[in-house]
Order: C-alpha cells, then structure tokens, then sequence
C-alpha cells in the first residue's frame, strides 16, 4: 500500500504543490518518494506476434511511446523490448541470464536442448571461445567462403542455359555441401536432400510439409542422431576427421569440470555451426529481392567492393530474419523509469531495433549508403544480435555471414543473368518470411559455363527451360 502511494503520489500531484507540502526540494522529494512505473500492459500480445511477429513490437512501441512493455507470450509474462538502449541493456549479465529464458519449443527445434544459448558466466565464455576459434578465425571464414564460392559455381554448371531455378533451394544445397566438407562430415550424394531438409527444418519449419512445429522437432532429432554418431565415432577412432575441423574440435571439446560433452549435446553444438550456413540461404533470397527491387545497384556493386560491403550490411538491416532475442531478469531493477521484475522473461526486438526511426533514418527505404555515413554501433545493428561477441551471445558467425553475402551477390551480378517473374511480397506472419511462392530465377545464363563440363551433379533444381 506504502509502495502504490509512493509511486502514484508524483504522478497525482503537481511538483510545486509537493515542494510547498514538504517543504524540501524536488529533487529531495524524487529521492524519497520514487517515480518509477510499472511497465505498460499491452493485451493481446500472442494473437499480435502471430498475426505480424517482426512488426507488433515496433508498431505497439510507436503507439505507446515506449521502448518497453509486458505482456503475455503463450500464457507466460513476457517484457519486449526496442531499441538501441534496450539492447545494451539485455546484455547485461548482471541483471540478465539466459538459462530458462528461451521457450523450451524453440529449443527442441531451433537450437536444440542446452546448447550454448542456454549457457552463462563462465561456462558461456569458454564454450564461446571454442565457437570463436571455430567460425570466427580469419583462416576458419576463408576457407568455407572459398568452399562455398567454388561448390556454387560447379553447382550453376548444372543449370541449362535459359533454365529456371529455385535459387533458395539451390543455395540451400550448396551451402549444405560446403559446410559438411567444411566441418569434417561426410555427405553422400544420396543422403543430401534429407539432410538438407532436416537442417532446413530447424530455421524454416515452414518449408516443410506437415504441422511445422512437430516436423521440425521430429527433424531435429533425426539431424542430433546423425550428429551424435559421428561424435561418437571420431572418438573411438572409427572415423577421421581434420584437426582443426567442426567434427573433431567439438568432438574433443571439455567443459570446466573436464569433461567431455555427451554425444547428444556436441550433437547440438555441431548443429549450431551447420544449420546456420544452410540458413544464410534466407538472406540469398533477400539479396536477390534487394537487386531487383532496387536495380540501379546492380551495376554498381559489381565495380565497387566499398559499396558491396554496405549493400549487404543493409540486407541484414532491412529484412527481417532472426526475429528476437530471449532473456530472464537475474534481480527486480529499474530502466528509464520503469520497474521491471525479478525472474520474468525478456524478448528484444531485433527487426524493431533495425527499424527504430530515432536510429535508423527512413528505415523502410533501402539505402546501403546510409552506412558511409555513420559506422553502426555494437548495439545498433542487431541482425546477429548485439554486444561483443567473444564476451556476449552475439553471433559468432558474422563475419562469415557477411563474406557469403558477398560472394553471393558479386555471383548474381557478375556472373548470371536472370529474370524474377515470380511474386516477390514477403509473407510477413511466416518466420523466416520468405516469398509465398519459392523465387524463380528464370532464363538463367551463367557466365563461361557453356564452356565448362557440367559436373554429374544428382540434384540440380532446375524447371523446364524457357521459350526465349
Ligand atoms: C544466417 C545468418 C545468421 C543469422 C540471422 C544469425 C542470427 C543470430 C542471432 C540473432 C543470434 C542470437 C544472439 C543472442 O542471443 O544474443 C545468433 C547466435 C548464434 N549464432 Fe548466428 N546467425 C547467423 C549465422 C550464423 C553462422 C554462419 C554461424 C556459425 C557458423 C552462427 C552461429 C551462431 C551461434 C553458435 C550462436 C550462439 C552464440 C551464443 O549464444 O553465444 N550464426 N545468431
């Protein structure tokens, strides 16, 4: 009761009426009598992500005139956050940890069950180190940035000149093969659709038929098996694998005790380097919408690597992919005079924040040069989530995020011709929100690859060629 006085009194009265009342300064009186307030209440909030998941956040915020509001996400009190200053606060271990933060249905199917998004403090940053080492060496990137390239080119020798393409299936399947090679596991040609659709699963479950949620964890544990086994086998030295590969480090990986990771958990740990290459197939659609929704950059991208660069920096900006951050307050606290309480679940918005107008100016329009201008923080563009990422649990694979896009996009305009006729909307209530109807590229022409043997490829998903 002494509480809801003390927070309603200043909101109740004017100040020189206080002031005049107890005779003390304001100020004084802010320091006795706290002006903090509870967090907005917004109904509605599961139908709302629902119904616009990248966009409710954002548009609710505006309405609101907040950076933070709680509501109910299926059935559990939930705060969303916004914002540059509401990133840096969500990396903050003090007062945020992520044990018990994530929904145990996105971990059964999107990063598996104690994977290192669940992890804190130290055990998080020794496992980051192995990720870092892993994903994050120049020499690490390079080498599947090469892989990559070079499995997508042979990859387009398949395609007959004036073909259509599915171009998110085929860099679905290109970027399967390299980081299978890559990674120190073997793909045989007859396995590479299942595993591309179980992969696939865990970051679309919408691409696959069925009830998404239970196909995904049905495809989850599936991938985990496959996994699992060939953990197992490297350590009995059944199997080789390269020293410095994803196989035998995780393989071989201790926790703080010394212990090795059970199968099934380096399981879960291999998949987090393997399903998000295949995932950066999401942002080869993007790049290829970008390109044609705004043709007068490819030209220029082609000749200029500056501007390369930032083009893709605006595709991670612009389109919405990896939609929230998930967190749990350590303590009660306050932030910009709201009262958050201890042990509640906490989301920040990451499209939200890379559309935040304070931050971002125009933020619906695309425009790549916006980032001469102003270098972006470590928590404004988040994308990959925010922070360090040797310290934090932002994405160790930026880097080579950022490198696959590239060549991707030098491969679209320097090396192809093609047309889109299919429609090109993102279906905003999907997750990722891909195009409704798989994006065709048609009438495709690579360049020199009349002159190269097509390799005996199995699986080039490639549609009737077209009358020219
Ligand atoms: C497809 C593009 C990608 C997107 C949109 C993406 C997005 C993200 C996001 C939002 C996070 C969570 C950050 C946080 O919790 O604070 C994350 C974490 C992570 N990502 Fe990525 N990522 C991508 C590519 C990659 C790549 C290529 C790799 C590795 C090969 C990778 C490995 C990881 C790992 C291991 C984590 C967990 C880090 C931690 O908890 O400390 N991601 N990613």
């Amino acid at each position: 009761m002494a509480f809801a006085l003390m927070t309603t009194l200043p909101r109740l009265m004017p100040a020189g009426l206080l002031q005049q009342l107890a005779g003390v300064g304001v100020d004084t009186l802010r320091g006795l009598v706290s002006r903090t307030q509870p967090l907005p209440e917004v109904p509605g909030c599961t139908l709302g992500l629902l119904r616009d998941p990248y966009r409710f956040v954002l548009r609710t915020g505006a309405r609101l005139g907040t950076d933070a509001f709680i509501g109910r996400l299926l059935f559990r009190r939930t705060v969303f956050l916004m914002g540059e200053e509401a990133a840096a606060l969500i990396y903050n271990a003090e007062l945020f940890q992520r044990q018990g933060a994530a929904p145990l249905r996105l971990q059964r199917t999107l990063f598996g069950v104690g994977g290192i998004q669940t992890l804190d403090g130290r055990e998080h940053r020794r496992r980051k180190t192995l990720f870092m080492d892993l994903v994050a060496a120049p020499g690490q990137v390079h080498r599947l940035a090469d892989l990559a390239a070079a499995e997508l080119r042979a990859q387009a020798r398949a395609w007959p000149r004036g073909s259509d393409v599915d171009w998110y299936a085929e860099m679905r399947l290109v970027l399967l093969r390299s980081v299978c090679a890559w990674a120190g596991l073997p793909l045989d040609a007859d396995e590479e659709d299942e595993r591309c659709e179980q992969l696939s699963s865990l970051f679309d479950p919408a691409h696959v038929f069925g009830p998404p949620q239970w196909q995904a964890w049905w495809m989850r544990r599936r991938a985990e098996r496959w996994c699992a086994r060939l953990v197992t086998e490297v350590r009995a030295g059944a199997r080789d694998a390269p020293p410095d590969s994803a196989l035998q480090l995780i393989s071989n990986y201790v926790d703080s005790s010394g212990a090795l990771l059970s199968p099934r958990a380096a399981a879960v740990e291999l998949l987090n380097v393997l399903r998000p290459v295949v995932a950066v197939s999401v942002y080869a659609v993007f790049i290829a919408l970008a390109l044609e929704d705004n043709p007068a950059y490819r030209e220029r991208v082609a000749d200029d690597d500056r501007l390369l660069s930032v083009f893709v920096q605006e595709v991670r900006r612009f389109y919405p992919f990896f939609p929230m951050v998930a967190a749990r307050t350590r303590q009660a606290f306050e932030w910009q005079g709201l009262r958050f309480p201890a042990g509640v679940r906490v989301m920040l918005d990451l499209y939200a924040t890379n559309h935040d107008v304070r931050r971002w100016e125009s933020p619906d329009i695309f425009h790549p040069e916006r980032f001469f201008r102003r270098e972006p923080g470590a928590y404004t563009l988040v994308p990959q989530g925010g922070g360090d990422a040797w310290m934090h649990h932002r994405c160790p694979g930026e880097s080579l995020t950022l490198m696959l896009m590239q060549d991707v996009t030098r491969f679209l305009v320097r090396e192809m011709d093609y047309r889109i006729d299919s429609p090109r909307a993102l279906q905003w209530s999907r997750l990722p929100p891909l195009p409704r109807h798989a994006l065709r590229l048609a009438d495709v022409r690579v360049a020199g690859a009349a002159a190269l043997p097509a390799p005996a490829r199995k699986h080039a998903r490639v549609g009737k060629t077209r009358p020219h």
